[in-house]
């Protein structure tokens, strides 16, 4: 590949309008069938635009996951389109879909899935290993060195503490460049301090290397990180607060968190 990263940069080049990194159209799914049937996703429709941090909110069982899952080609939709770039990605036959999850998709996981047995550098590379790719020297070095853990490349999952280990599991997602970056609940599992880090890299991707970002969370804390919080509510998108902060975040959470609550 010759493309450079994209780069959040002051001026053109570049044309005006991009084409979002991803994108939902009208997207439904359920699960189960009958008195069991769940609709998790009720025609969600969502752009995610390059180089921005995107933050899903919502309450329990809003379908964050879903569409997270739906939009990464890791589930299938029952109706409705996802692109990823140009690649409509509702379409694709198995064997692409699994090319474009190692090519062009990052996904990072709550419970950082590291493989206990490999060193943090051969957790980072291990995806491009395994499509055959060698990693572009320079690049590792931008991303190892943008998640402060150079001195920590030869030590094993278990070595690690778990900010550390989510930063391998962040880096890991961004070495082979993908076109987006999915992060169900990244500091789910973490201390703030921890949290603070894992955020503070994922931002740094996205202002610093262009990445597109888009992360689940319940924190409005971890959420005022991002440029965008969309929420959800029942498979539905029903608000979204540009340049957000905790403050404004809680705010907005305290219309919807109220369990029991009918209209
Ligand atoms: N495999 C499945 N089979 C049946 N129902 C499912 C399945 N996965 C999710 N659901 C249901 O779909 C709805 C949306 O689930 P989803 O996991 O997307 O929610 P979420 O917003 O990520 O919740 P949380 O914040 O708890 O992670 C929920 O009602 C859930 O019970
Ligand atoms: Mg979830």
């Amino acid at each position: 590949m010759t493309s450079t990263a994209h780069m959040t940069s002051d001026g053109p080049p570049g044309p005006a309008v991009q084409a979002p990194a991803a994108r939902a159209a009208r997207i439904s799914k359920a699960y189960g069938r009958g008195d069991a049937r769940v609709v998790a996703l009720d025609e969600v429709s969502l752009n995610l635009e390059r180089s921005r941090f995107t933050a899903i909110m919502g309450p329990s069982g809003s379908g964050k996951s879903t569409l997270m899952h739906c939009m990464a080609g890791l589930d299938s939709v029952d109706s409705g389109e996802v692109f990823v770039g140009d690649i409509e990605v509702t379409r694709l036959d198995d064997k692409r879909l699994t090319r474009l999850r190692r090519d062009r998709i990052g996904f990072v996981f709550q419970a950082f899935n590291l493989v206990p047995t490999l060193t943090a550098l051969e957790n980072i590379t291990l995806p491009l290993d395994i499509a055959g790719r060698k990693p572009d020297q320079t690049w590792l070095d931008t991303v190892v060195d943008t998640i402060g853990l150079r001195d920590r490349l030869k030590h094993r999952p278990s070595e690690l503490s778990g900010g550390q280990q989510q930063r391998v599991a962040c880096a890991r997602a961004l070495v082979s460049r993908p076109e987006i970056i999915f992060a169900d609940e990244p500091t789910g599992n973490l201390d703030s301090r921890s949290g603070a880090e894992v955020l503070s890299f994922l931002r740094n991707s996205v202002r610093e290397m262009g990445q597109t970002v888009v992360m689940v969370t319940h924190d409005p804390v971890a959420a005022a990180y991002a440029d965008l919080v969309v929420f959800l509510a029942d498979g539905r998108v029903v608000d979204q607060i540009p340049e957000p902060t905790a403050e404004k975040v809680l705010e907005r959470m305290k219309g919807f968190e109220l369990p029991g609550v009918t209209s």
